[in-house]
């Protein structure tokens, strides 16, 4: 397991974060979360008045404050340059503006080269939207999450009241189903289903059940 590499792409909330952690954790490899590294060039641009027409600069920004990931107790830490970005890119100015940030090429192009070098040892499993069709499109193994966007929509309304932050559940619903447009419809790498990917539909099922099929998978490749 040392060296193989699982993309795990699917739309919002359909669980590949809270997999991908737990798979790397069991077969002591590395976790990156791509996504991640999307809400914080809209971070950036967020801070700095810039949009999706602004790509160069955004990205000249992104290298003068490379992303970087830390641990603590709580979870991974998200950082750009020294600064911790872990809570403000999870905020709802960030959730909104990302599909359109992450639908401009060159910012695409740049974030894709940080990945692969990034995977380039292997042993990693990477979740996003275009893991499985172009970051490694040669990966070992390819899971497609999917979930019904009313669970999706349960899931993160729940995981919020956890936080103690109370949601109106057809507005999650709504920016859910919105995101997932934006993800499916954009021109530039569009969240598909590689050809090769095994689809997992997680409608009703649990994580502990999501990981351990995964993971059968993986020792079968
Ligand atoms: O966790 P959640 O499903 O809310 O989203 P995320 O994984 O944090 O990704 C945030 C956004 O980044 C997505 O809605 C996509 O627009 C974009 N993204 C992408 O375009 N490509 C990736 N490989 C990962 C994320
Ligand atoms: O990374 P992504 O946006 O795909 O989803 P996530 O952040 O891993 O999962 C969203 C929420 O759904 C979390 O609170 C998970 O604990 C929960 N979840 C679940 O209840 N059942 C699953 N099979 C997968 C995730």
């Amino acid at each position: 397991m040392k060296n193989i590499r699982i993309a795990i792409d699917g739309p919002a909330s359909s669980g590949k974060s809270t997999v991908a952690k737990l798979i790397a954790k069991d077969f002591d490899i590395i976790y990156l979360d791509t996504g991640a590294m999307y809400r914080v060039a809209t971070y950036i641009a967020l801070c700095n008045g810039l949009d999706d027409t602004d790509g160069a600069s955004i990205i000249g920004l992104l290298k003068e404050n490379p992303i970087s990931f830390g641990n603590s107790p709580e979870g991974q830490l998200v950082y750009t340059g020294e600064v911790d970005v872990t809570h403000a890119i999870r905020q709802n100015d960030v959730t909104n503006a990302v599909s359109k940030i992450s639908a401009v090429a060159e910012i695409r192009d740049y974030l894709v080269d940080v990945q692969r070098e990034i995977a380039s040892h292997g042993g990693i499993v990477m979740d996003g939207r275009d893991i499985g069709t172009v970051v490694l499109p040669d990966a070992e193994l390819k899971i497609f999450l999917v979930a019904s966007v009313e669970e999706r929509a349960q899931r993160r309304y729940k995981e919020n009241l956890q936080k103690g932050i109370e949601t109106d559940y057809d507005l999650l619903k709504f920016e859910i189903a919105e995101r997932d447009r934006k993800d499916t419809t954009r021109l530039v790498s569009p969240l598909k289903q590689a050809s090769d990917a095994i689809l997992i539909d997680t409608t009703g099922i649990n994580i502990s059940e999501v990981v351990s099929k995964i993971e059968d998978y993986a020792r079968k490749v």
